[in-house]
C-alpha cells in the first residue's frame, strides 16, 4: 500500500476515509480522483491541500484515458473505490447517471487495474495490489421482520441505485475470477456522521429540525436500517485492505437496527437539548409529518457481520448513542459547511421533491 488511488474522496465516506488513512499511514501517497458532483466538496478535505503526499484530481471515473494515465503516472498499487451516485431517491427520479457512473465507471477502473497489474505476473506485484470495491447492503434486497444479510445471501436489488451497485459488484467479482485481479468487495449498511450530504435521512432531519421545518417521514416510519458510524466503516475498510483475501466479500454492519421514526425522534430530542428552543416553545417531535412512501421502499436491512469479526478481527467501536450525539454536535458546529454545500441546485431538488 504505497500509492493509493481513492475515487470519490470528496464525498461523505471517501473524505472520512482519507482523513483516517492519512492519520494512520502518513507515508502512503494518496491520489483522490473525484468529479465534484453536487455530493462532493473540497471543503471536506480542507487542511490536506499542502500535503506533498496527497494529490487531488478533478475528473470522471468513466474517463478511461485519464484513469489509465493516473495508474501509470502514479504507479497505483491499491484502489479504494467509493465514487458513485449514492442517493436512492435521485435514482428513482433519474437512473441514467447511476448506470453511467456506478456501472461504466467501475468497469473503467477495473480495466485500468487489469491493464496495469495483470500483464506483470510477478507474485510481488499481485500480492502488493488490492482493488477494494466499496458497496452496499442494499444489493441483497429487503428483509422481513427476521433474518440477516450474509455474504452468501443472493442478490435481489430493488431500486435503480442498488441495481447499479449490484451490477458493479458482479463486474468486480468477475474480474477476480476471470483475470485474477486482486479484488475485495465490502457491502456495508447505512452510514452516518460528519460530511454527509443533507439529502440523506439523518443530516436532513438535523437541518430541518434545527430550523423548525417539517420532518418528512416516508410511509409509516417503520422501515429499519442498520446504522454504522462512518469512522467505523472507514476503519473496517482499512482492515480489509490489509487482511482481506482477494476474491472475498465482507459484510460490514453496526449491529444497530433502528426504525426511521425512532431515529427522527432521537434527533428531535437531542436538538431540543443541544440547540436553542423553537420560537413557539414546541418540542421538535411536533414537526414530524408522515408523507407519501418512497416507491419500492425496502422494508428492512440488517447485516450479519460474523465473517469480518472472525476473519479480520473488526467490530464497530462507536455506539449509536455516542455516534448520533457526535453527529448532531458536528452539524451544529459546522453551519458554514452545511450552508456551503446546500447550493441553489439542492434547494431546487428539495422543493421539487418535498414541496414547500
Ligand atoms: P457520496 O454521494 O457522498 O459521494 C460520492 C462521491 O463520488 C462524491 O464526492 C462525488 O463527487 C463522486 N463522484 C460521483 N460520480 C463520480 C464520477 N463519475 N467520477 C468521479 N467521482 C464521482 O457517497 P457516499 O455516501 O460517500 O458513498 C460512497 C460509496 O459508499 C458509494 O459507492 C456508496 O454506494 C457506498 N456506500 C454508501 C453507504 C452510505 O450509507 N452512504 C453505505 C454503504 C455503501
Ligand atoms: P436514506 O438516508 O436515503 O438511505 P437509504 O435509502 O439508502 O437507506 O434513507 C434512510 C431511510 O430513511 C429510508 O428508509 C428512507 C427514509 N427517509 C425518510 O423517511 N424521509 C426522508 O426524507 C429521507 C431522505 C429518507
Amino acid at each position: 500500500m504505497k500509492n493509493v488511488l481513492i475515487t470519490g474522496g470528496c464525498g461523505f465516506i471517501g473524505a472520512n476515509f482519507i482523513h483516517l488513512i492519512r492519520s494512520r499511514h502518513p507515508d502512503c501517497r494518496l491520489v483522490n480522483l473525484d468529479k465534484l458532483t453536487y455530493a462532493g466538496s473540497l471543503k471536506n478535505l480542507s487542511g490536506l491541500e499542502d500535503d506533498p503526499r496527497y494529490r487531488f484530481v478533478q475528473g470522471d471515473i468513466c474517463d478511461g484515458e485519464l484513469v489509465n494515465c493516473l495508474f501509470s503516472e502514479e504507479k497505483i498499487d491499491t484502489v479504494v473505490h467509493f465514487a458513485a451516485e449514492s442517493h436512492v431517491d435521485r435514482s428513482i427520479d433519474g437512473p441514467a447517471e447511476f448506470i453511467r457512473t456506478n456501472i461504466m465507471g467501475t468497469f473503467t477502473l477495473l480495466e485500468a487495474a487489469r491493464k496495469m497489474w495483470i500483464p506483470d505476473p510477478s507474485p510481488v506485484t499481485r500480492h502488493a495490489s488490492r482493488f477494494l470495491h466499496v458497496s452496499t447492503d442494499e444489493v441483497y434486497g429487503s428483509l422481513g421482520e427476521t433474518g440477516y444479510f450474509k455474504e452468501t445471501t443472493p442478490y435481489d436489488p430493488r431500486s435503480p441505485y442498488s441495481a447499479s451497485k449490484a451490477s458493479s459488484d458482479h463486474l468486480a467479482s468477475a474480474y477476480h475470477h476471470t483475470y485474477g485481479l486482486p479484488v475485495v468487495i465490502t457491502n456495508c449498511s447505512n452510514n452516518y456522521g460528519p460530511f454527509q450530504f443533507p439529502e440523506k435521512l439523518i443530516p436532513l432531519m438535523i437541518d430541518n429540525a434545527l430550523h423548525g421545518k417539517d420532518l418528512p417521514v416516508y410511509g409509516d416510519g417503520k422501515n429499519v436500517r442498520d446504522w454504522l458510524y462512518v469512522e467505523d466503516h472507514c476503519s473496517a475498510i482499512l482492515e480489509v485492505l490489509q487482511k482481506g483475501k482477494p476474491g472475498e466479500t465482507y459484510n460490514i454492519g453496526g449491529n444497530n437496527e433502528k426504525q426511521n421514526l425512532e431515529i427522527v425522534m432521537t434527533i428531535c430530542d437531542l436538538l431540543d437539548e443541544m440547540a436553542p428552543p423553537l420560537p413557539d416553545g414546541r418540542k421538535r417531535t411536533s414537526l414530524i409529518r408522515f408523507v407519501t412512501d418512497r416507491p419500492g421502499h425496502d422494508r428492512r436491512y440488517a447485516i450479519d457481520a460474523v465473517k469480518i469479526r472472525e476473519e479480520i478481527g473488526w467490530e464497530p467501536s462507536v455506539t449509536f448513542e455516542e455516534g448520533i450525539r457526535k453527529t448532531v454536535r458536528w452539524y451544529l458546529e459546522n453551519r458554514e459547511w452545511v450552508e456551503a454545500v446546500l447550493d441553489g441546485s439542492y434547494r431546487e431538488y428539495y422543493s421539487k421533491k418535498y414541496g414547500k
